[in-house]
């Protein structure tokens, strides 16, 4: 029944770029009205390729984003990373950095990365969690806005399929052992990702059609599933092949 309030609006297929403009807009907006009410804006930024679309959007200078974007009065957060050193191609700091913080105004005291290079992932965790509450000042912070991507196999953040990390109740950030990738990973928890203002989930592309479809129709089988913010709203902003397979009425709503 949940999914269905979700559908009513919030999903919107559309094609590829106007996603990744669609998100853009979400994030001009939600960052003004932050940095106009309380002086700064908080943003998990997730890796993954759909995600890039937006970062690259946001930092075009011939985009009119970058001009509205308060980029000074922003901290950059994420919500996971690989278990390797910044400069490492996979590292989602480094995909953002390339993207969008290198390109943009931001305050460097601002960004704040998981140390995804400290050779104890656990440790990493627990230190990105201090971090956060330090620099939010609240022991579970609600960060203005969390952008989600969607894996194939319903994994969201670095929240697997029947990983223990499903279960985790208190820690803001974890380091779960990912079997099927034998690495660790970092990642926010359920709980802090669930305390969300704006919870986006980005997804594009044909090969999402089906995992969309079964997390937002299907029956309670997967992490993504497990997004349910119980303050803030959860939005799903999808291309027109992610969504393809969705219900045609859901799609018709739109
Ligand atoms: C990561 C992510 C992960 C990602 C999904 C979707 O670090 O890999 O944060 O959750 O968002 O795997 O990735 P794609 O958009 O590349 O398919």
């Amino acid at each position: 029944m949940i999914y269905m309030s979700i559908l009513k609006n919030p999903v919107n297929p559309v094609k590829m770029i106007d996603l990744a403009r669609a998100a853009a807009e979400h994030f001009v907006t939600r960052s003004i009205k932050a940095v106009a009410k309380k002086g700064s804006f908080t943003v998990a930024l997730s890796g993954g390729s759909t995600p890039k679309g937006l970062y690259e959007f946001l930092a075009n200078p011939t985009e009119p984003f970058r001009d509205q974007v308060p980029w000074s009065g922003i901290h950059f957060f994420w919500s996971d990373e690989r278990h390797v050193p910044p400069d490492h191609p996979e590292s989602n700091y480094r995909m953002t950095h390339e993207a969008m913080l290198s390109r943009v105004p931001v305050s460097q005291n601002n960004i704040h990365r998981i140390h995804g290079e400290n050779p104890n992932a656990a440790q990493a965790a627990k230190e990105y969690e201090h971090e956060i509450q330090a620099v939010t000042g609240e022991d579970l912070p609600q960060l203005d806005l969390i952008l989600l991507g969607l894996g194939t196999d319903g994994h969201t953040a670095s929240i697997f399929p029947d990983s223990e990390v499903l279960q985790e109740t208190e820690r803001l950030v974890a380091a779960p052992w990912v079997e099927k990738l034998k690495t660790y990973r970092i990642t926010m928890t359920l709980p802090f990702l669930n305390n969300g203002a704006s919870v986006v989930f980005l997804v594009s592309g044909a090969d999402k059609a089906e995992i969309v479809k079964e997390v937002l129709e299907g029956p309670q089988r997967y992490p993504a599933q497990a997004i349910r913010p119980t303050k803030g709203e959860l939005l799903w902003m999808l291309d027109k092949e992610a969504a393809s397979k969705l219900n045609p009425q859901a799609q018709a709503n739109q």
